[in-house]
C-alpha cells in the first residue's frame, strides 16, 4: 500500500465535512478524497439493508481512487455498515462511533451520558453498546433529532428556531441529569454553540469528528502510513448529485480547500 495515497472520507452529503475539517486540522499533510452521497441522502431515515448497500458502493468507488484508508464520517453509516465493510475490505476502515463513545465514557463523571443523532443511529443503539464496552456501569440515553439536519442545511446555525427545537429535543435528556452529551451526527457540531447554551456549562459536549481524527492519526502513524510526499491535488471532492450546491455549502465549512466538486454515478459501482 502506498503511504502517499489519499485517505477516503465518506458521508451521505455535506455533514461529513465536519469530520474532514478535523482531519485536515490534525493531519494537514494528508491528501483526502471526499465523497458525499447527495443523490441518496438522508441516510438517517433509511433501513440497515439500504445503508449497507449504499456504503458498499461508496467503498467500491473510493477504492478506484486508490485510497490507503477509509473514514466512514457518517454516524448512521458507521452504526449500520462498518462491521460489514470491515469484513470485505483489506485497508483500514474507521467509523466515527467508537472514538466518540470512548471519549464519552472517559469524560463522564456520573456515567449518565446522552446521545443525540439521526433516527437510524439512535435506533441502532450502537453508542450505548459501545460506551458500555468501555464503561459497563454507564447509563446511556438516546434521542433522535431529525430536524437538526435540515436546519443546519438551511444555514440556521445560530437561529431562534433551532434553539427552540433543540430545547424540546434535549429537555428529556436534561431530565435524566446527564453530564456528557455525544453529538452523534455529522451536522451537530455546527450547532454546538446552541447546544452549549441549552445544556449549560456543566455538560461536556463530545464531538466524535474530533476524536475520529485523533484515532486516524494514531492508526496512520502506527501502521507507517503517514504521507511523505503531498500530491499537487491535495483535496478532491466527489458527490452523486448537485455538485455546485455542494461546493457552495462546503466553502462555509472548508473555505480554503473546496474549489471544485465532481459528480459521479454511484449506482455504477
Ligand atoms: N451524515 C448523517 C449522520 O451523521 C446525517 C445526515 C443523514 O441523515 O444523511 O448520521
Amino acid at each position: 500500500m502506498d503511504r502517499n495515497s489519499p485517505i477516503g472520507v465518506f458521508d451521505s452529503g455535506i455533514g461529513g465535512l465536519t469530520v474532514a475539517r478535523e482531519i485536515i486540522r490534525q493531519l494537514p499533510d494528508e491528501p483526502l478524497v471526499y465523497f458525499g452521497d447527495t443523490a441518496r441522502l438522508p441516510y438517517g431515515s433509511k433501513s440497515k439493508e439500504t445503508i449497507i448497500r449504499y456504503a458498499k458502493q461508496v467503498i467500491h468507488f473510493l477504492r478506484t481512487q486508490d485510497v490507503k484508508a477509509i473514514v466512514i464520517a457518517c454516524n448512521t453509516a458507521s452504526a449500520y455498515a462498518l462491521e460489514e465493510i470491515e469484513k470485505e475490505t483489506d485497508i483500514p476502515v474507521i467509523g466515527v462511533v467508537r472514538a466518540g463513545a470512548h471519549m464519552a465514557a472517559e469524560m463522564s463523571r456520573s456515567g449518565k451520558i446522552g446521545v443525540i443523532g439521526t433516527a437510524g443511529t439512535i435506533k441502532s443503539g450502537i453508542y450505548g453498546d459501545t460506551i458500555r464496552k468501555y464503561r459497563p456501569d454507564a447509563q446511556v440515553f438516546g434521542k433522535a433529532c431529525p430536524l437538526f439536519v435540515p436546519l443546519v442545511e438551511e444555514g440556521l446555525w445560530h437561529d431562534s428556531v433551532t434553539e427552540e427545537i433543540a430545547s424540546r429535543y434535549v429537555s428529556e435528556l436534561k431530565g435524566k441529569f446527564i453530564d456528557t452529551l455525544v453529538m452523534g451526527c455529522t451536522h451537530y457540531p455546527l450547532i454546538r454553540s446552541t447546544l452549549r447554551k441549552i445544556m449549560g456549562d456543566g455538560v461536556t459536549l463530545v464531538n466524535p469528528a474530533y476524536e475520529t481524527a485523533v484515532e486516524l492519526k494514531g492508526m496512520l502513524m502506527e501502521q507507517g502510513l503517514t504521507c511523505t510526499r503531498i500530491p499537487e491535488e491535495k483535496y478532491q471532492f466527489f458527490v452523486s448529485d448537485q455538485a455546485e450546491e455542494f461546493t457552495n455549502f462546503a466553502v462555509s465549512i472548508l473555505p480554503e480547500q473546496v474549489r471544485e466538486t465532481k459528480k459521479i454515478d454511484i449506482e455504477e459501482f
